[in-house]
This record gives C-alpha cells, sequence and structure tokens, in this order.
C-alpha cells in the first residue's frame, strides 16, 4: 500500500501527510479488519473512515451520537467536494427523508443515529446495499450512555448482523481500558485489532480554584473573558444556569455570548452553533448537549461552571480546545457544594430498587411497552425508563422473577459504577500533585512533556494565556456588518 495511501490522503483530502495512528487505522480498516481506534480529541478520528468510504467500493455507515455533529460533517465534506455523503436524521422532513432513502445507493458515506440504525424501513434499505464498513465514532457512548440513557446503542451489534455483519471500525478519544472491554463486549467483537494512542493534550495548562459560593464564579468569569476577548465554551450541568449565566455575563462583559442545550429546539441549536464555529459569537455557555466532536479549531478556553460526572465527559469536554496546537486552558470552578448537583444526576438517571417492583407489578396487567404512557404513570424518568425497558426487552427469554433479580443486581453495578467514576473525578478536582499526571493516569502510561504550563500545581493558571495569546490580541475587532448580523441573529434566536 506504502505511498498509495498517502497519494489518496492528498487527492481526496488535500493533506499531505498522516496525522499519528491514522495510517495504521486505515490500513487496517481497509483489509476489512475489525479495528479499534483510540486517538486523542482533534486529531483527525474523522478521516479514518472518511477515507477508507472514498476508497471502498460498497457504502460506509457511520453511527453518530448528535445530528449537529452529523450535520457539521457532512457540511465540511461537500465543502471539500465530497458530495455523496448524507446524514439520516429527525430533522428531515417525511419528504427529504423519502427521497434519500430512495437513493440510498448513491452515497458512499451515510451518518446514521444509533436511533436511526434501528429503524426496520431503512434496515430494509440498508441490506440491499453492499455495506463495506460499519463506524462507531464516539464509541465510548456505548458505554457512557447505552446502559440508561441511549439503551439503542447496546442493540448495534445486533444490528450490525442484520447487515450482514460488515467489518466495524469503533473510534474514540476516551477510553479507559475497562471502556474498551465494554465496547467490545457490546458490539459483539472478538478479534480487534486494536490501535491505541496517548491521548494527551500538550497545549493545554489545567486549572481549578476553588470560590466560596456561585456568585464568586461568575465574578471570577467576568473577570477572565474581560482581561481577553478569545473564543470559550463555559460547561453547565443545568440548562437553567447556562441561560442565566449567559445573560448576566453579557451584561458584565458586553461580548458576544449565547446559550446552548437540549431545552432548544433543534433548528436554535444548530444555529447557535454555526454562530459559535463562525466565530460570531465570543463565549457559547453550554451543557454537554453541545461539543463533541465538533471541530472548532480556535477555541482557547473551556471553563467548568460545574463539575462532570466522570473524567472521560471532563476529557471530552476540554479536547474542543486548542485543534490548532495553539495554547489553550483549562479551568473548573468549584464550590465546596458543587457535589451534590452531579450527584443527583447519577441518582436520576437509574431508577430505585423500588421503582423495579413497581414496573414488574404493573407488566402483571400491561405487556405492552411501546404505551407512550409507561414512564408517566410509573413516574420515572426517560433514562429510567429507557433502563428498565431495555432490561426487560433484552431478559425476556428469562422468568419474571429470575429477570427482576437480574435487573435489581445491574441496577446496583451501575450505581456503583457511576459513584465510582464521580470519585474518581472528585479526587482530581482536590489532588494536589500534578493534574495531568492524575487525569491521565486511569488511560495510560506517563504523559507527553506539555508545551505550555502544565497545570496550576505546577505553577500555570488560566491567566497564562493571556501571554502565549498576546499576538491576536484585537485584530477581532469585527465590522459593521458582522455585528449586524450579530445583532439581527440575537434578535431572531432569544440569544
Ligand atoms: N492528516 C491530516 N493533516 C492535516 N489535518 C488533518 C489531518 N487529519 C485530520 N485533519 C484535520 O483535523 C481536524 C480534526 O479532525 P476530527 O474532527 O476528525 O478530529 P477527531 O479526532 O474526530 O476529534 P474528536 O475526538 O473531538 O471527535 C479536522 O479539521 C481535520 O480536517
Ligand atoms: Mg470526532
Ligand atoms: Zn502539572
Amino acid at each position: 500500500m506504502g505511498d498509495a495511501l498517502e497519494r489518496e490522503l492528498q487527492t481526496h483530502f488535500g493533506f499531505s501527510s498522516f496525522r499519528e495512528g491514522q495510517k495504521e487505522i486505515i490500513e487496517d480498516v481497509l483489509t476489512g479488519r475489525d479495528v479499534l481506534g483510540i486517538l486523542p480529541t482533534g486529531v483527525g478520528k474523522s478521516l479514518c473512515f472518511q477515507l477508507p468510504a472514498k476508497l471502498l467500493k460498497g457504502t460506509t455507515i457511520v453511527i453518530s451520537p448528535l445530528i449537529s455533529l452529523m450535520v457539521d460533517q457532512v457540511k465540511q465534506l461537500k465543502a471539500n467536494g465530497f458530495k455523496d455523503v448524507i446524514a439520516i436524521n429527525s430533522l428531515m422532513d417525511m419528504k427529504q427523508r423519502s427521497v434519500s432513502l430512495n437513493q440510498l445507493h448513491r452515497y458512499s458515506l451515510i451518518y446514521l443515529s444509533p436511533e436511526m440504525i434501528q429503524n426496520q424501513w431503512l434496515e430494509k434499505r440498508l441490506q440491499q446495499l453492499k455495506i463495506d464498513l460499519l463506524v462507531i465514532d464516539e464509541a465510548h457512548c456505548i458505554s457512557q450512555w447505552g446502559h440508561e440513557f441511549r439503551t439503542d446503542y447496546l442493540k448495534i451489534g445486533k444490528a450490525a448482523e442484520k447487515l450482514g455483519r460488515p467489518p466495524i471500525l469503533a473510534l474514540s478519544a476516551t477510553a479507559t481500558p475497562e471502556v474498551q472491554k465494554d465496547i467490545k463486549h457490546q458490539l459483539g467483537l472478538k478479534e480487534t485489532k486494536d490501535h491505541i494512542y496517548k491521548m494527551d493534550k500538550p497545549n493545554m495548562t489545567f486549572s481549578v480554584e476553588s470560590c466560596e459560593r456561585p456568585e464568586d464564579k461568575l465574578d471570577r468569569m467576568v473577570t477572565i473573558l474581560r482581561t481577553k476577548k478569545l473564543p470559550t465554551m463555559i460547561y453547565f450541568s443545568s440548562r437553567q444556569t447556562a441561560e442565566h449565566i449567559t445573560e448576566e455575563l453579557k451584561r458584565h462583559t458586553g461580548q458576544r455570548i449565547a446559550f446552548y442545550h437540549g431545552g432548544m429546539e433543534p433548528m436554535d441549536r444548530l444555529l447557535v452553533q454555526q454562530q459559535f464555529m463562525n466565530d460570531q459569537l465570543d463565549v457559547i455557555c453550554c451543557t454537554n448537549a453541545f461539543g463533541m466532536g465538533v471541530d472548532k479549531s480556535n477555541i482557547r478556553r473551556i471553563i467548568h461552571y460545574h463539575l462532570p460526572t466522570q473524567l472521560e465527559s471532563f476529557i471530552q469536554e476540554v479536547g474542543r480546545a486548542g485543534r490548532d496546537g495553539l495554547p489553550c486552558t483549562s479551568l473548573v470552578l468549584y464550590t465546596p457544594t458543587d457535589h451534590f448537583l452531579p450527584l443527583r444526576l447519577i441518582q436520576s438517571e437509574l431508577p430505585e430498587e423500588t421503582d423495579v417492583h413497581k414496573f414488574f407489578q404493573f407488566l402483571q396487567t400491561e405487556s405492552d411497552l411501546n404505551r407512550g404512557d409507561i414512564a408517566e404513570k410509573l413516574e420515572l424518568s426517560e433514562s429510567q425508563w429507557n433502563f428498565l425497558r431495555f432490561q426487560v426487552e433484552h431478559l425476556s427469554d428469562t422468568s419474571r422473577q429470575e429477570a427482576k433479580v437480574k435487573i435489581i443486581q445491574q441496577l446496583k453495578n451501575r450505581s456503583y459504577y457511576k459513584n465510582r467514576k464521580f470519585k474518581e473525578m472528585l479526587d482530581w478536582i482536590h489532588y494536589d500533585g500534578c493534574r495531568r499526571v492524575k487525569l491521565y493516569a486511569p488511560f495510560q502510561e506517563g504523559f507527553i512533556e506539555p508545551q505550555v504550563p502544565c497545570c496550576d500545581s505546577c505553577g500555570g493558571s488560566v491567566e497564562d494565556l493571556n501571554i502565549f495569546a498576546a499576538q491576536d490580541s484585537d485584530h477581532e475587532e469585527e465590522s459593521w456588518e458582522e455585528r449586524l448580523k450579530a445583532i439581527f441573529l440575537q434578535g431572531n434566536n432569544r440569544v
């Protein structure tokens, strides 16, 4: 294969060389093997299936977790002349969808959500194609979301069987050995070629600052934003707080700031994402609904107003910054009571043992799990209901009594697992040694020497970035057209 692959890279994507890991993964993919690829955020995992999609005769299907991510990638590909690519998602209207479904054979790369690939009608269409590669992008979602929130992630293995079991490529930036095992297990992968690389971000300075009260966080953020206008993401676990802080920050800094969360209309979300991508916003206040896989090169700061529930999420979220390789920084703001919210979130994702009993009682008189009102009747959150429903369907060959015992056991396992994960996060916050060492320890041995001040324990701080970023200080001065557009979009979009 040798240099031929480099030529294809140049021809189709205009890149002169592969980044670490890409070629190795692509070569194995092209030989039809099942591959697990763990490469750091922003390195170019997408290329590991986009180039094969170009080279393979048949169709490549990519399972992607977020519509925004699919739309973003399809847009970028089309802009670069890769036309036979499509994302089939719920934003398409009926007509668009039926037109594209009738012409599926025309596409060499098809993006789908894990829910969409379970769609029986679509499945029939896909069965008529020759599928050469099935990719699971952001494959840690299988482990992170599959068990409760999005159980269709656990059904991808079965879907692959129905499609003639094409070779599988699972990609992620954040998978501990434990999660790698879960990914393989859930996908039914027996012999994979593993390509696991270090996940370091040598261009990022890590810091944690403790605040006494939530208001202090606002003051601190205002100070930081005012020192320098730089593309910044602020992560929240609460939609309401994200909206509230957006208003406060706008008022105190005069910068272009918008919020983004899962409670917004999909079109509004896309618009805010596009504005941020196009540098029409300085700061985005978002929940974890934003960001995964989103490829904006010049984000300089990631601030966590709330704590993520696990280190993996944290690494994903800080992974949005500095994709151009230039210095970037992460700051976690922390008050002594900040662990309550994540713990509450974890609890709300899983049903209680009493809910399981209630559910089984309910099953004695009702067998149709498709009824839309069951969750409401049993007072379960969406993710609690998804967990129960998946488990019951999964254990349909087992006696009721046995299923109940197994489900309760699984519940305990998951709860234990999630709490253990969160404890890792908390330990990191309270750690007083090098944060880089501690952060990467569960994922890899050692770390790559950073090119920027390492972390607050090693003498760095969020302010360091101002020195590094000084060169591009104020050339962001906007034109009147840009300003007008921003005002116009603000009016239209409740931002
Ligand atoms: N060989 C290459 N040479 C130059 N640029 C590349 C190369 N491969 C990928 N890129 C660019 O790197 C950027 C990041 O790629 P991509 O979005 O695929 O990263 P990723 O690994 O999927 O990150 P994430 O974990 O956040 O999803 C893209 O803009 C892409 O065009
Ligand atoms: Mg990606
Ligand atoms: Zn350090």
